[in-house]
């Protein structure tokens, strides 16, 4: 009898100070296993005469059914406790800021047309899209470029594989064929800007066989030069950041506009350096004009009812400058060093509100 209290006493105990299941496993084991203290005991009653047997038996009986049931409280108590732990050391405050230190890096391409995207998003422009691989009259024919024209020449299109008919798609010259679907595809007032890829047989510092370029088209009853020229003078300050960026536009020649104008910004070359700014000098930055009444009526838009006016400059022109990145090759190198050093933390959206870059 007073083995089974002591078993009794020291298996309860063990179970009260047992701290993890695996702890009370041992306890189960060392109790009710095949060698366990109970076992060995029940084992031992048949060496018992018949009456003794009976009474320990019973006790015994009551005993393993005691000890079972505290086991089983103890696991139960001790789940809940192990996940209260695990809950507790996992938890995650999700108000705390985010690691102040991201370690990638946004491409300079990709942040220069956020920031292109918050100026006119901001002017009322929504981003509109178009395809890579372009039929002959997107990409030429309805942009006033006929078969014959040089400016097809010029453009040093990518042909794919003549069809059956003997027509080709091309790679996109120009992001100018999105005016061209946009212009189809819905009545105007328009007003887009189209960031993409496009592809011309070039390739030395300041050409690359692909780029990126941004178009823009205006399209309305009263559009007239004048929007044209404050809508691009107040661009070029907003995405140069500076206020008081000389602006300039000499007349050039594109196919799609008439009148066309090509627009320059201030800047100096003083002591071999370029600076935007005041400073004497000019850059090229991109080509513009008025939509060209033969450009409407190809999208079946009435000249005399609507006039518009479009743009179109490149990414990586608009970025180097701004950037002081000075070969162009450089952008698509997927160089890691070069990405950190000209790269901008993703946490910094440019808008127009917080700021376009830091
Ligand atoms: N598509 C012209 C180019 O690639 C740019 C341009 C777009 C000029 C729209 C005028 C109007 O050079």
């Amino acid at each position: 009898m007073n083995d089974f209290e002591t078993i009794r006493r020291d298996t309860l105990a063990a179970i009260a100070a047992a701290s993890s299941r695996e702890a009370l496993e041992q306890v189960r084991i060392a109790a009710l296993g095949r060698k366990g203290a109970i076992t060995t005991a029940m084992k031992g009653l048949g060496a018992l005469d018949p009456e003794a047997r009976k009474a320990a038996g019973a006790t015994l009986n009551r005993l393993k059914d005691e000890v079972a049931a505290s086991l089983e409280a103890a696991a139960a108590r001790l789940g809940e406790a192990q996940l209260a732990a695990r809950l507790a050391s996992e938890r995650v405050d999700v108000t705390l800021p985010v690691a102040p230190e991201p370690q990638g890096r946004i491409h300079p391409i990709s942040q220069t047309i956020d920031e292109v995207v918050a100026i006119f998003g901001e002017m009322g422009f929504t981003v509109a899209e178009g395809p890579h691989i372009e039929d002959d009259f997107h990409n030429f024919t309805a942009l006033n470029i006929p078969p014959e024209h040089p400016a097809r020449q010029e453009l040093d299109t990518f042909y794919l594989p003549e069809k059956a008919d003997g027509s080709r798609l091309v790679l996109r010259t120009h992001t100018s064929p999105v005016q061209i679907r946009t212009m189809l595809a819905q009545k105007p007032p328009i007003r887009i800007i189209v960031p993409g890829r496009t592809f011309r047989s070039d390739h030395d510092a300041t050409h690359s066989p692909m780029f990126h370029q941004v178009e823009g088209l205006v399209i309305d009853r009263s559009t007239h030069m004048g929007h044209l020229k404050g809508c691009l003078v107040e661009f070029c300050r907003a995405f140069f950041d500076v206020a008081d960026l000389p602006v300039r536009f000499r007349p050039s020649y594109f196919p799609f506009t008439e009148p066309s104008a090509e627009v320059d910004i201030g800047c100096s070359r003083a002591g071999g350096e370029l600076r935007i700014g005041a400073g004497g000098d000019w850059l090229e930055i991109l080509g513009s004009g008025m939509v060209h009444p033969k450009v409407l009526q190809n999208c079946g838009i009435d000249p005399g009812v609507y006039q518009g006016f479009a743009f179109g400059m490149g990414i990586e022109r608009i970025a180097m400058l701004k950037y002081g990145i000075p070969d162009l090759r450089t952008f698509y190198d997927s160089d890691l060093r070069w990405l950190r050093h000209y790269g901008f933390l993703p946490l910094d959206m440019p808008s127009m509100v917080g700021g376009l870059s830091r």
